[in-house]
């Protein structure tokens, strides 16, 4: 594959952040500063604001001392945007209608103007998108993982995972002293868009009751039948961990909006208000909801993410700097390898229902609303619940 040939190696290497921000990246930025001009003497080019301030030439040079100090710092230096897509570019007009346009050729100008021998795109899956298609006219690209999704392929997680799962199950240690007090059920609604990672290791790791993930179809009757159980017994309060993907028995995703702006238009929310009324409504038990939102993507990484981040930055750079092009650094076991890009994108890395954190998760108890309901309680009843 030509794509991931090594070429001669640049001088002066542009680099970016792109999608939503994720707790890491600033690691990513200052690894990368680091060992690019550190070890070999290449110029960095920060990029503000991913492709957008590509395509507005804003960008300036990363010495040693602006990235210093940066290893635990949340957000990104360099800014970021989740609508700067070259062939989905937004342009609103003076009135507010917003047309889309294709400004690739515009880009590929700035990049050549600027003088950039390569890029290097630390993003999620719409960012890697986008840097395969530079990759296909000529542009040498090498892509970093982020997202705290945990939902692109060919690596075994991205960094800001980890920090997303850590506040989740904070969270839920939280929400869990609050509804045994007041008996009440909770619902906490968590990101993930169409993936249930983090509902499911935030799930797991907070204790949850019930977990509600895009992967696992679940059943109304199925979810009120394990809460009257618990109160059953005693246990007079649940939490239920509901990713912001999870589809309702009667179909689809919850969406908060939609944002032609944005490659992918949808933007999932509200999931957790539905269940949670739907729950009140069919076991008579006080429900509240909590929207965790952007809490998962702010602040301080995880010792475990600022290590991941580092060694991506590291590698990338070392790819970068030999003139690799079309590779995302990745992590395999222990190990930090580079794979195709084609290979990240080529599929969303969604939960497989077998996966072992669900088997370890059901062997403790917690419930998926998959679970089979006996006829007598309401599983005949035409409501979508397994037969038993
Ligand atoms: O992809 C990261 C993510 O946080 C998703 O989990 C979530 O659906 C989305 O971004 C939210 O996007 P925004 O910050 O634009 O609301």
């Amino acid at each position: 594959m030509a794509d991931t040939l090594s070429r001669s190696p640049p001088r002066r290497i542009g680099l970016l952040t792109g999608g939503g921000d994720c707790p890491g990246l600033n690691a990513v930025i200052r690894a990368f500063t680091r060992t690019a001009r550190g070890r070999h003497g290449v110029t960095v080019v920060g990029i503000e604001d991913g492709f957008e301030g590509l395509l507005e030439g804003r960008m300036r040079e990363l010495d040693y001392g602006e990235v210093a100090g940066l290893i635990g710092e949340g957000g990104t230096i360099l800014g970021t945007t989740n609508k700067g897509d070259p062939w989905h570019f937004p342009v609103t007009a003076p009135d507010g209608s917003v047309s889309i346009h294709d400004v690739s050729a515009r880009m590929l100008a700035r990049i050549r103007e600027n003088a950039l021998d390569a890029l290097v795109v630390v993003g999620g899956d719409g960012s890697m998108h986008i840097a395969q298609r530079f990759v296909a006219l000529g542009v040498p690209v090498v892509g970093v993982p982020k997202t705290i999704d945990n939902d692109l392929s060919a690596t075994d997680t991205t960094f800001g995972f980890d920090t997303a799962v850590s506040i989740v199950s904070e969270a839920i240690d939280r929400l869990t002293t609050t509804a045994s007090s007041h008996h009440r059920v909770m619902v906490i609604e968590v990101m993930g868009r169409y993936a249930g990672w983090i509902a499911l290791a935030g799930g797991v790791a907070g204790g949850a009751d019930t977990i509600l993930i895009p992967e696992v179809p679940f059943a109304w009757e199925s979810v009120f039948r394990h809460v009257r159980q618990r109160a059953l017994r005693g246990r007079r309060f649940s939490i239920v961990c509901v990713a912001e993907g999870a589809k309702l028995p009667e179909g689809g995703e919850v969406l908060r909006g939609i944002d032609r702006r944005r490659t992918d238009a949808k933007q999932l929310g509200g999931v957790g208000a539905v269940i949670a009324q739907r729950i009140e409504a069919g076991t008579g038990l006080e429900t509240r909801v909590t929207v965790l939102g952007h809490l998962q993507r702010g602040g301080t990484p995880t010792a475990y993410d600022r290590l991941l981040a580092t060694r991506f930055g590291v590698a990338a750079a070392e790819s970068a700097c030999r003139g690799d092009s079309g590779v995302m650094v990745a992590l395999r076991g222990t190990e930090i390898v580079t794979v195709p890009i084609a290979d990240a994108i080529a599929t969303l890395r969604t939960v497989p229902p077998n996966h072992p954190w669900v088997q370890a998760a059901r062997a403790v108890g917690t419930r998926f609303g998959d679970e089979p309901v006996p006829a007598d309680e309401g599983g005949a009843r035409g409501d979508g619940a397994p037969a038993s």
